[in-house]
């Protein structure tokens, strides 16, 4: 069956300083880093992006939810095999990460067949994969917790799997269609390393109260810029983007009733 292919994926996160819309493209091929406390508007922005994409049959909404607020409303639409929402099994969550390396695999072997460098155009036999992670700390903490609770060994400990699931995504993935959006308070060292940050383009900071949590995803940021996250209210924050300066931004805001309508509601 012959369906359209999607070269695009644009999103409207909100407005920029200087008036304009902020517009991010998923099919631009970088990874997104959201960092900021608790109740600064992660989650909120994040109904923002996947109200938008649910839209797009060309693109599939994946990924690890903790809390089953984010991901919960998409239900058993397609992609739900690679959906984990609560920490009832973080064996699950393991094995949806699993699934998504192994479906990475199997795209890196047929474009090495195919003589390509990259997947540009998707369709809904070959979706975009946009792999949420919300509150990956907490994931990573959960996991930790059902690991000793159970007494695994290490080669049977979930926690690490999904680590090295996760920065196998991200260092390999976007060439193949992978977006993975990380969200956390602050993007710590050993939730995602340095060879992995460097695969996070696009970097999104809401209110966070440390100079270090900030400059370690802006480091372009001089210090005036980088103090303002300090003061943000809820959805206001700092972008930067491969070959942009660090800018101011403030976030359209999505009621989650509407949230959960649209992706209901949505071609998924
Ligand atoms: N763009 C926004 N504009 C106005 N208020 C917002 C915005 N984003 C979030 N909020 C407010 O902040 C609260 C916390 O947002 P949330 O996304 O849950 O934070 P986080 O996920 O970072 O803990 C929301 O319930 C809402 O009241
Ligand atoms: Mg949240």
């Amino acid at each position: 069956m012959q369906t359209s292919n999607r070269t695009d994926f644009p999103v409207i996160l909100g407005i920029v300083e200087t008036g304009h819309e902020l517009v991010l493209d998923f099919a631009d091929s970088w990874h997104t880093a959201l960092q900021g406390m608790s109740r600064s508007g992660k989650s909120v922005l994040t109904y923002t992006v996947l109200a938008q994409l649910a839209k797009y049959p060309e693109a599939l909404i994946t990924g690890l939810d903790p809390t089953g607020v984010l991901l919960g409303p998409f239900g058993d639409s397609p992609g739900a095999e690679y959906r984990a929402i609560t920490t009832a099994s973080m064996e699950n969550h393991a094995a949806v990460i699993a699934g998504l390396v192994a479906e990475m695999d199997t795209r890196i072997t047929g474009l090495l067949a195919a003589g390509k460098d990259k997947l540009d155009s998707f369709s809904e036999e070959t979706p975009l994969l946009v792999v949420v992670l919300e509150e990956y700390p907490g994931v990573l903490g959960a996991a930790a917790a059902e690991d000793s609770e159970n007494g695994r060994k290490p080669a049977e400990r979930v926690k690490p799997k999904i680590q090295a699931g996760v920065r196998r995504l991200i260092q390999e993935g976007a060439k193949v269609g992978v977006r993975v959006l990380v969200l956390a308070q602050r993007m710590d060292a050993e939730i995602v390393g340095g060879a992995e940050r460097s695969n996070l383009g696009n970097r999104l900071t809401l209110r966070v109260d440390n100079l270090d949590a900030v400059k370690m995803l802006h480091p372009m940021a001089d210090t005036d810029t980088a103090s303002l996250a300090a003061q943000f209210s809820p959805g206001h924050g700092l972008i930067g983007r491969p070959g942009l300066p660090t800018q101011r931004f403030r976030a359209d805001y999505l009621a989650y009733p509407k949230y959960t309508a649209s992706v209901r509601g949505g071609s998924q």
